[in-house]
């Protein structure tokens, strides 16, 4: 699998990153680990947890994505060959919510024993704490970084002005910025004035400021939950704006084309982006995850590249 430089350090990551929301709730252990091997065969090395999967399923109180993969990493002894991200910000069970710095040290701890291992490679901040200063989050992410527990911070459902704030207090006070963003983002454009809160958009302020500082920006939900071609699940209210039309119409025209599916040219749209987009995408089927793998073979021409950009754009907009 080709590799990104993640912002800008001299760290390489995979182009295309494995989710893990529902690893030990939604899918079985034996489930996880068939999709776990399989990206890793396609050579995946970046895979995405967080300390709270997964609370928002039925049978779930948070920590079990975290748990399935330590025992994974134990059995397989491949840990130094993966990029781990994990978060901290969301309560769950009895853990608080915020990211005040007791609350991230803690965090760090238990994901560490869930995880199996010595560190975490990337640890975001999941959500923005308005009740705690950023001066004192970005002061614990740095004493955790100064003491080998994690190698960089990231930021995940932040609002542009608040990471440009967060930006200069680390630049003023000698403090580990934050290195990347995880917000949500897919090729349909949200409705005017849809409302996803706590989640966060990867939209046009956040992208415009993340390409001028050159901080890689990854998407989560790529694929709506599937909602691109599973009968049984339209596409969200939230979707269906103005432009949901033309945006469908030229990802159907680019699928025949390349003779591919919605789902792989929605990711190589994004990896295919300059700078690109690392998708953080998941599948609970073996079958739904090598259909989605099948995105890196996609080469999309500019032509492709700029039909998909600019449908449904009134003629003066600018791309994005
Ligand atoms: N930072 C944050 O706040 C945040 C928020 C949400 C998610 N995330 C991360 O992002 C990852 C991905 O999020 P997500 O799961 O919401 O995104 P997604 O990749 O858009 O959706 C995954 C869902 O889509 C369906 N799907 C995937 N491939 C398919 C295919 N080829 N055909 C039909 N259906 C398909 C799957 O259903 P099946 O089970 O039928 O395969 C799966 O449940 C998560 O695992 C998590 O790591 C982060």
């Amino acid at each position: 699998m080709q590799t990104v430089h993640l912002s800008q350090t001299n760290v390489a990551v995979s182009c295309l990153g494995l989710g893990t929301l529902r690893f030990g709730t939604t899918n079985s252990y034996e489930e996880s680990v068939q999709l776990l091997d399989s990206y890793i065969e396609a050579g995946g090395r970046l895979i995405d947890t967080a300390n709270c999967y997964n609370q928002w399923a039925e049978n779930g109180k948070g920590g079990e994505s975290e748990v399935v993969l330590g025992r994974w990493l134990r059995e397989r002894g491949n840990r130094n060959e993966l990029f781990i991200a994990s978060k901290v910000g969301f309560g769950y069970d009895d853990f608080p919510d915020g990211l005040a710095p007791k609350t991230i040290i803690a965090a760090c701890e238990e994901s560490l024993r869930r995880l199996n291992t010595d560190h975490i490679d990337l640890f975001y901040a999941h959500k923005d704490d308005p009740n705690t200063s950023l001066e004192e989050t970005l002061s614990a992410f740095t004493q955790l970084i100064k003491a080998g527990k994690i190698r960089f911070a990231g930021a995940s459902n932040y609002l542009a002005w608040r990471l440009a704030d967060a930006d200069a207090i680390a630049a003023n006070k000698g403090l580990a910025e934050f290195t990347c963003v995880e917000q949500r983002f897919t090729y349909l454009r949200p409705r005017s004035g849809a409302y996803f809160y706590p989640q966060r958009l990867l939209d046009e302020n956040l992208a415009t400021y993340c390409d001028t500082r050159g901080k890689t920006m990854l998407p989560y939900t790529p694929l709506l939950r599937g909602a691109y071609v599973k009968a049984d699940l339209p596409i969200a209210a939230s979707y269906q704006g103005l432009d949901t039309d033309a945006r469908l119409a030229a990802l159907h025209e680019v699928t025949e084309e390349l003779g591919a599916t919605p789902n792989q040219v929605v990711l190589a749209w994004m990896m295919q982006r300059k700078p690109p987009l690392i998708p953080i995408f998941s599948a609970g089927t073996p079958e739904h995850l090598r259909e989605n793998l099948g995105a890196l073979d996609l080469t999309l021409s500019e032509t492709q590249m700029t039909k998909l950009t600019m449908a449904g754009h009134c003629p003066n907009e600018e791309p994005n």
